[in-house]
């Protein structure tokens, strides 16, 4: 039977990792895969992380099973980190954490969500969006639909998109980025999702908003603004949260699908239902990466560890980004990549076209996504004026 199988290019974001590796180049420069790079490199292991690790292997006392929706310690943290401390989504007991397999487990499980218990709704997704978006949804068996975002001159088409929100039909589900958003860095200002809220409201759609880079745009509440906005002032919002970047736990998967209902009965009965998904996927979420992240934000003391390694990151990506826009200065490219310094996240779509990032990783070891995605944390004082001096070469 499987000589029918054929073979199919692999995940182009992942691939790049591969690709990268086997290159000999000693100048090489890896801008793909989203995760968080030191000035040396390095994607080290946070220090609360590493804590909170020491803490477990002395105190742990079981692997047994965890449930369906995780560790209640795990939950009962991330909850009041998506949705603010005192949030009165929470107070209403509206809220429920489902502990994932990391952010993608969490997409999974909302697409199953609506697939078996909302039939019929569409997923409108923004473009462009992550990758993997494209084949999550259509793999639970719903149809992807999309709303512009960027324009022509690569900025944020707000306009498009709200003209194309007003049109999506009632009742369909609209993903959006809670901030940092993946591939362009082009976030929504407060405004933005005020008017956003008021179409959402109009056409009586369900959001569903991934947050999978809190605390990497202007800090962990400023990041939380848009989701708790909905939350806050809709009757029903999914949220997926990962805890991958914020944490530096990529490998550990750990993410959270929060549900938010009309009130607490409401809850408990999707609830319900979110439980039987998880288990129909894999049954209980793997351990690890919950408990970690639980210990730290249960401890006062870890917490503030924790707090200021993020604001490092976050800063540390926020200089490179202007320092970036300042090396293609020399070359008078500053004013067509500006936007790169004026994006947030991990992420830039800097404009370059696919056939300019070829040539960046066929003639200078540059790699990113043939989108034009770089990935920022991968810039470093060191290779800015390489970087510079090759996108100059290719423009
Ligand atoms: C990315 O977009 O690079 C990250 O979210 C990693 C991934 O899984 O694609």
């Amino acid at each position: 039977m499987f000589e029918q199988i054929e073979r199919v290019p692999g995940d182009a974001i992942l691939g790049l990792i591969e690709a990268f590796k086997k290159d000999t180049n000693p100048q090489k420069v890896d801008l793909g895969v989203g995760v968080y790079r030191d000035a040396q490199g390095n994607t080290p292991v946070m220090r609360a992380v590493k804590a909170a690790e020491d803490l477990l292997l002395k105190n742990e006392t079981t692997k047994t099973y965890i449930g369906s929706h995780g560790d209640p310690r795990y939950g009962q943290a991330v909850l009041p980190l998506v949705l603010g401390e005192g949030s009165p989504v929470l107070e209403a007991g509206r809220a429920s954490a489902t502990q994932s397999p990391g952010g993608t487990g969490a997409l999974r499980l909302a697409a199953d969500f609506i697939a078996t218990q909302l039939p019929g709704k569409d997923v409108w997704v923004s473009d462009p969006t992550w990758p993997n978006h494209l084949g999550i949804f259509p793999a639970a068996g719903l149809t992807l639909k999309k709303y512009p975002y960027v324009d022509a001159e690569n900025r944020l088409d707000f306009d498009g998109m709200l003209a194309a929100l007003k049109e999506i039909p009632e009742g369909d589900v609209v993903l959006l980025h809670a901030c940092c958003h993946n591939p362009t860095g082009f976030d929504l200002s407060r405004e933005q999702w005020g008017q956003v809220l008021e179409v959402v409201k109009q056409r009586n759609l369900l959001p569903l908003v991934d947050f999978a880079y809190q605390g990497f745009g202007e800090g962990l509440d400023e990041d939380a603004y848009g989701p708790r906005l909905l939350a806050e002032n809709l009757d029903e919002v999914i949220i997926t949260s990962s805890c991958s970047k914020n944490f530096g736990i990529y490998c550990e998967r750990t993410g959270c699908l929060i549900m938010v209902a009309k009130d607490n009965e409401q809850m408990e009965n999707v609830r319900s239902q979110v439980a039987i998904v998880a288990r129909e996927n894999y049954s209980n979420p793997p351990a690890h990466g919950g408990a970690i992240v639980a210990e730290i934000l249960h401890s006062a003391e870890l917490s503030a560890i924790w707090h200021e390694e993020l604001t490092e990151m976050r800063d540390r990506i926020n200089t490179l980004r202007r320092d970036f826009v300042e090396a293609l200065k020399p070359y008078g490219l500053d004013q067509k990549y500006a936007c790169v310094a004026e994006q947030r996240g991990m992420f830039s779509y800097t404009g370059l076209t696919p056939e300019q990032v070829d040539r960046l990783r066929n003639e200078f070891g540059i790699y990113m996504v043939r989108s034009g995605r770089a990935n920022v944390a991968g810039f470093s004082q060191e290779n800015l004026p390489y970087l510079a001096k090759a996108i100059a070469a290719v423009n």
